[in-house]
């Protein structure tokens, strides 16, 4: 994309193919009844422009924290004035539908925000449950799936939340710097009656409805050739079949475990509630960012840490996107010869206590 001829923003060639993008957006979100927007910018903008088109200030909000993304949540309500309610949990552990439901009845929230997956811990949300809860107390349910959509299933039109958001790099497989966000006719009939109007200028969804509904209208200028690589994605995606591409992150995600079970690490995510996207260990403490280097090193093999405390004893490897049987074969020899040179992984109980401190 990037060293073919640039095309002009406003160009037909462009927004022509803009368009198209946001019809293969609907079919990887199975969203046909509600609105479908993409911006350019990275999953966080999608974080910002959720809460600043919601969430009104002093609203009451409720944020499932199951990591690092959940907390990072909370921060950016807290930045435009909501009044946050945390329901935190142990690293490692899901967000459970009857917390959520006592919490809802107990008090009422506008929106509550949940994590599919929270790439932090690599653990799978049970979102069919928490956004039932969030219906029937009516509050808005707003879920974050950057690291979930096209990976995990997830059907927008029968989940009934009110938003769902993923970035363009992961499992979607484009470059990263797109987001796309399906928003539900009731919350969009929201923005328009609010009390206060939505305060945001870029970040403002109502605003860019229009220009979603045709392309042509300038609002802001797209990274063009980010967009154009995002519509070769998902026609890939199409290609493929959304629901193939879920059972490979299922088949592949548990190809993946199996070896790293046979190497007896311990999954931060608790059984049954492991992603299919990624997956996340611990190692002794101190030794991940040495098995990291030696994978990237000897094996050609980019892996994460874990984030904030967890940065030196853990490991996650991201297996969404495009990714085969033999190269998650490769992984997992990899991975079990790194760990070799380290004296293979200990053993840490598990679960294992809070995320502790923010920061990647
Ligand atoms: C679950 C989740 N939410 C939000 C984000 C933030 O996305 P970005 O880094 O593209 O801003 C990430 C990034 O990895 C994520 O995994």
């Amino acid at each position: 994309m990037m060293s073919r001829p640039q095309q002009g923003h406003g160009s037909p060639e462009f927004t022509e193919k803009f368009g198209e993008m946001l019809k293969l957006a609907r079919l990887a979100f199975k969203n046909n009844n509600g609105s479908q927007f993409a911006f350019t910018g990275s999953g966080t903008l999608a974080m910002e422009a959720s809460v600043v088109s919601t969430v009104q200030p002093g609203d009451k909000v409720l944020v499932l924290d199951t990591g690092y993304f959940g907390q990072r949540m909370a921060s950016i309500n807290e930045a435009h004035g909501a009044k946050v309610v945390q329901l935190s949990y142990p690293m490692g552990t899901h967000a459970n539908p009857d917390d959520l439901r006592r919490n809802l009845r107990e008090d009422s929230f506008r929106a509550v925000f949940i994590t599919h997956v929270d790439t932090s811990s690599a653990v799978l949300n049970p979102i069919k449950e928490l956004v039932a809860e969030c219906k029937n107390a009516g509050a808005f349910a707003v879920v974050d799936s950057v690291c979930g959509l096209a990976g995990e299933e997830l059907n927008f039109d029968g989940l009934g939340a009110d938003i769902v958001f993923t970035a363009s790099q992961k499992a979607i497989a484009a470059p990263p710097g797109a987001v796309l966000i399906a928003v539900s006719n009731e919350l969009l009939g929201y923005f328009q009656k609010r009390a206060k109007p939505i305060e945001g200028w870029y970040l403002n969804l109502l605003r860019w409805k229009p220009i979603m509904d045709d392309p042509k209208i300038y609002l802001a200028t797209p990274a063009v050739q980010i967009m154009l690589a995002l519509r070769e994605a998902l026609l890939e995606l199409k290609e493929e079949g959304l629901e193939e591409r879920w059972t490979r992150h299922r088949l592949l995600a548990h190809k993946i475990r199996e070896g790293l079970q046979r190497m007896d690490v311990k999954f931060v995510a608790e059984e049954g509630y492991r992603a299919n996207t990624l997956t996340g260990f611990i190692v002794k403490e101190g030794i991940a960012p040495g098995v990291q280097k030696e994978l990237r090193e000897t094996h050609k093999i980019e892996v994460a840490r874990g984030l904030g405390d967890y940065s030196g004893r853990m490991i996650r490897i991201g297996h969404m996107g495009i990714l085969n049987a033999e190269q998650a074969d490769r992984t997992v020899k990899a991975v079990d010869e790194a760990l070799a040179k380290f004296g293979v992984a200990a053993s840490v109980p598990h679960p294992i206590g809070r995320s502790g401190s923010p920061g990647p």
